[in-house]
């Protein structure tokens, strides 16, 4: 049997605008659009979503304004079984907003309001209770970088492994690097923070090993249809994309970070994580919005195998 391991998430939620349009209007011109919905989202959201889909217990420190989106949010998190006992609710600021524009060509572009994600704060005896028990922390940078950073540090004194997602990007200290288990970049970030381009395999394994050499444990870049390029003391590797027609990107590195985190906890090594993760990715892109695209371990299980890896 496999074991069900305890993930703590610190980050975002959302409520997801979503609106359709043929193509992103250039400036100064104006367009009809196709249609406009609201989905739960937020990168921390999404990624306590695709680690409680796969099968993993999970424990979300966030906080919503209170107001009706903050709610909806909560009844949907709460239908996927995620604990909400650490979740804040701000009496003053609205709950976190995206404007997710999505073209029909797949290109979406994101603007987030962080409203009362930005007021998040924990204290250290709150994030020890927190994380008493827990295989990794999960987080991402759409949350205070102070709070992050605090989390980081009270994940390490209870032995507890860091996942780290550094999206949207942020100047970080350096001594955040030896501290992470598994940083997970895309090619962007990656580029920005090794201070290399990475627009190629060969590129990502350079930025990885930059990225290994200030203290991170492994290094996992994200290059979109090119699959996924994994850095680690024992060597580099590229596990290609599987190949599926993408109708929304959103989310797709949310639910990568997720299934890559619940299966490293599971005992996993890299290389069979970083391939679930593909899988599970691959079918979040299928879909349309963020949570609700979401697959179950059932729906990855379904997916067929990811390609073999190589070496890049
Ligand atoms: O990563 C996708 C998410 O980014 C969206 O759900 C949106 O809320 C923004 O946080």
């Amino acid at each position: 049997m496999t074991p069900t391991p305890t993930i703590v998430v610190l980050g975002s939620l959302n409520m997801d605008l979503l609106l359709r349009v043929p193509r992103a209007p250039e400036a100064g011109e104006t367009l009809l659009g196709h249609s406009l919905a609201l989905l739960p989202g937020g990168k921390g959201g999404n990624q306590a979503v695709s680690c409680a889909r796969q099968g993993a217990h999970v424990r979300l420190l966030a906080r919503v304004g209170r107001d009706a989106d903050g709610q909806a949010l909560q009844d949907a998190l709460a239908r996927d079984g995620i604990a909400l006992d650490a979740l804040q609710v701000d009496d003053t600021e609205a709950t976190g907003r995206a404007l997710v524009m999505l073209e029909d060509s797949a290109q979406n572009r994101i603007v987030v309001l962080p409203g009362a994600n930005a007021t998040l704060q924990l204290d250290d005896a709150d994030l020890a209770r927190h994380l008493q028990g827990a295989s990794f922390l999960v987080t991402q940078l759409e949350s205070p970088l102070p709070v992050v950073l605090q989390a980081v540090a009270a994940a390490r004194r209870a032995g507890c492994r860091v996942l780290f997602n550094p999206s949207p990007m942020l100047p970080l200290p350096d001594g955040l690097w030896p501290q992470l288990d598994t940083l997970v970049v895309n090619e962007v970030e990656a580029a920005a923070y090794a201070g290399c381009a990475v627009s190629t395999p060969a590129e990502a394994v350079v930025a990885g090993q930059a990225l290994r050499a200030r203290g991170v444990g492994r290094v996992v870049v994200t290059l979109g249809a090119l699959g996924v390029v994994t850095v680690e003391q024992g060597g580099c590797r590229l596990q290609p994309a599987l190949r599926v027609q993408a109708v929304d990107t959103t989310a797709a590195g949310d639910t990568f970070a997720g299934a890559l985190a619940v299966a490293l906890a599971q005992g996993q090594d890299l290389a069979a994580a970083t391939a679930r993760g593909v899988r599970a990715a691959a079918v979040c892109v299928t879909r349309v919005g963020a949570q609700v695209s979401i697959p179950t371990a059932a729906e990855v299980d379904a997916q067929p195998a990811a390609p073999a890896a190589s070496t890049p």
